[in-house]
């Protein structure tokens, strides 16, 4: 079994552990070109941005191609997830595959614009994250099919924000609702920045250059918002400008150097 994963503060690649198999990081295998994959069973874990699939997801599984008995993907979410099965059921359809199961985990919110992530982890215990694992990893030993159900809402909001945006909303580089440009231009760094260059090891997109010497940073325009940045910063320097608070988020299962291997 092969399982894909991208992760920004570790939920998704504990999932993606815990279920087993040769881990494979997306941003890895779209670094290196990697687009075609082989085995008896392939599964994408993966976080939900924006009711559906991150948008930097979104460019790369519509480039993939499977060859494989059974395909399942399992998405984390903090609150809601929206139409992410519809989405990525459209997804698959364009890259001419079907999900054989599509779950999802509900976890620890990282959505750092409008949350406090200290109220978020105080949230984990009810969310009773190892039970959902248990019950989706069996799923998937038994090779069950099922796809998770969206109510007609679930559904129109989605198509309703496709139709105004042309197309699915959160595949273009999602912006944070409160305001009006990519996240770019709202983060700050503070002085606290040493110049350690984790923030841009952690980025999957390349987006960050460090200026070790200035202990400054630079963005490019590829950011879509996954905050692994912001939350993986080990002096707390980068924050988000209107942010709730300076309280950051990393699974409690995860290293940092983990996130780094993943996504550098
Ligand atoms: C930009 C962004 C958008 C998000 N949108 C949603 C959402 O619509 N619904 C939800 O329940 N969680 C949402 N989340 C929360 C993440 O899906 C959740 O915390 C996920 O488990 C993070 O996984 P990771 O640690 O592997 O990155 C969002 C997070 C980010 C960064």
């Amino acid at each position: 079994m092969k399982i894909l994963y991208f992760t920004a503060t570790g939920n998704s690649l504990h999932i993606a552990k815990e279920l087993g198999g040769e881990l494979l990081s997306i941003p890895r295998m779209d670094k290196q070109g990697i687009y075609e994959f082989s085995d008896d069973k392939i599964g994408i874990v993966f976080p939900l941005h924006a009711w559906g699939v991150p948008s930097y997801l979104v460019d790369y599984l519509k480039k993939v191609t499977f060859h494989c008995d059974y395909l399942f993907a399992v998405t984390t979410y903090g609150v809601y997830s929206g139409a992410v099965a519809k989405h990525l059921t459209d997804i698959g359809k364009e890259g001419g595959y079907t999900f054989d199961y599509i779950n999802r985990i509900m976890m620890v919110d990282n959505y750092l614009p409008t949350f406090d992530m200290e109220k978020e982890k105080a949230k984990e215990p009810k969310k009773k994250i190892e039970e959902q694992l248990a019950a989706v990893k069996s799923d998937i030993e038994a090779s069950k099919k099922w796809i998770l159900k969206e109510n007609f809402i679930q559904k129109a909001t989605f198509n309703y924000m496709a139709k105004r945006e042309g197309r699915p909303f959160n595949e273009k580089r999602l912006k944070v609702h409160v305001y009006a440009e990519p996240i770019d231009n709202y983060l700050v760094l503070n002085d606290n920045c040493t110049g350690c260059g984790v923030c841009a090891s952690v980025c999957p997109v390349d987006n960050i250059t460090v200026d070790k010497e200035n202990k400054n940073i630079s963005l490019s325009n590829k950011c879509f918002m996954c905050f692994a940045c912001i939350q993986n910063c080990p002096s707390n320097a980068i924050h988000i400008k209107g942010e709730v608070n300076g309280n950051r988020f990393r699974n409690s299962h995860i290293k940092l150097s983990e996130i780094v291997q993943a996504n550098s």
